[in-house]
């Protein structure tokens, strides 16, 4: 029997994410074997004591702490993931570059594309490998369709439509949580949902160049919660409210560096959809659509010579998409969203083994920081802004 090595990792914050991102790295010994390592839980760092409870008796890990800086200090702990609220991340991971540990950091990295930059130009400057939470790059659908548009299968590309349509706060009484602060969580819908349809855009088609947007809030006033929940679920709310002051809803218009256009339109209030996150794109040859809440399928249609059936073939996953094959043996089985974590956290960890970045990085954090402040600044004025280039290499391109 061969040994796997053991690698430490401590996990900052448990909440939704923090949770999901301990589940990830349980599974990649079995889903990845061939990295020949088994991620050791040896720490998670969280100020609520329930959550110190959950980490040592429901996940596993051997010890719990209070604060994330003891957590950082302890020399077994080789890897960490960064799952805080927005306005803690460059904090946290400034401090985890400062301590040497490569980390994995939940979207946004920071609440403006400032802090974004310095934890960037920070890990690029210690050497560091990281990854970065932009999650839905990994669905094989959305692989198959980048490579489909990467290869010239849909043709000359014209155009892609994104739009990240959410209820999560469509109730005027679901709480007003960290999510609604500017402080705390930035410009809103922006760089929460709609920064992963910016990612997966840029990912399918290449770097933004230049935007002019819409953003309005529809909701301006929510209930203050008097407990805690995990993620969007298990607050109570009382009689008193307070203001939400950042964005429910975004539309923009993009151009394309390589000359394609866009349209991508995200809401965090719509009532109806529950997470309609969808990518189209279209060639002058065909086009390819994919949707969130199928996430297993691909619609494609690769030729313009129509016959009576002449449309879309709904294609399943199989196992000439991305990492499919490892998580299901037999097609019209679905993979499911814990699963694209899971690949992120051996890319991570892969990129940690090599030194090669894998994962979407710090980088392609910082560019999709700078993609919303230029939304920001458009809703603002009205006019088209550039989005400025960064002198660090993104993993888009790749
Ligand atoms: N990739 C995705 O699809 C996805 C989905 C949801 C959330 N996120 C991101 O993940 C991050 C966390 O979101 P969530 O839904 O898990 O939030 P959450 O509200 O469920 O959890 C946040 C946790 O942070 C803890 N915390 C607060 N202050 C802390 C401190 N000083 N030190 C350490 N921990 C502290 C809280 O106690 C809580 O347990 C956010 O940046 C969010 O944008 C990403």
């Amino acid at each position: 029997m061969t040994t796997k090595k053991s690698i430490g990792v401590g996990v900052i914050s448990l909440g939704w994410m923090g949770r999901l991102h301990a589940r990830a790295y349980r599974s990649v010994g079995e889903r990845f074997p061939e990295l020949g390592i088994e991620p050791r839980l040896v720490a998670a760092a969280d100020p609520l004591e329930e959550a110190q409870r959950a980490a040592t008796e429901d996940l596993g890990f051997e010890r719990a702490h209070a604060s994330y800086r003891e957590l950082l200090a302890d020399p077994s702990i080789e890897v960490v993931s960064i799952c805080a609220p927005n306005y803690l991340h460059a904090e946290i991971a400034l401090a985890a570059v400062e301590a040497g540990k490569p980390f994995w950091i939940e979207k946004p990295m920071g609440v403006s594309a400032e802090q974004a930059r310095s934890v960037a130009r920070a890990a690029q400057a210690a050497g560091l490998v990281t990854a970065v939470g932009f999650n839905y790059r990994h669905t094989p659908a959305i692989e198959y369709m980048r490579e489909l548009a990467r290869t010239g299968a849909l043709g000359r590309l014209t155009n892609v439509r994104v739009w990240l349509i959410a209820d999560y706060n469509s109730s005027p009484l679901s709480p007003l949580t960290w999510r609604a602060s500017r402080d705390r969580a930035g410009a809103g819908v922006v760089p929460d949902l709609m920064s992963h349809g910016a990612d997966l855009a840029q990912y399918v088609v290449g770097r933004i160049a230049s935007v002019t947007a819409m953003t309005d809030t529809f909701i301006t006033e929510r209930p203050v919660p008097t407990t805690t929940g995990v993620g969007h679920s298990g607050f109570e709310i009382g009689e008193e409210t307070g203001p939400v002051e950042n964005e429910d809803y975004v539309a923009m218009l993009v151009r394309f560096d390589n000359g394609v256009l866009g349209t991508l339109e995200s809401s965090r209030v719509s009532v109806g959809p529950r997470a309609e996150y969808v990518v189209e794109v279209y060639g002058t040859n065909g086009s390819a659509r994919w949707n969130f809440e199928r996430l297993n399928e691909l619609e494609v249609c690769t030729t313009v010579d129509g016959g009576p059936t002449h449309g879309y073939t709904r294609a399943m996953a199989n196992p000439a998409w991305g990492e499919w094959s490892r998580y299901q043996p037999a097609i019209g089985t679905s993979m499911g969203f814990d699963d694209l974590k899971s690949i992120e956290a051996a890319q991570f960890l892969r990129s940690v083994l090599t030194g090669e970045q894998l994962a979407p990085s710090a980088a392609d954090a910082w560019c999709a920081a700078e993609v919303d402040e230029a939304v920001v600044a458009s809703a603002a004025d009205g006019r088209w802004h550039d989005v400025p280039h960064i002198e660090l290499p993104t993993t888009f391109n790749r």
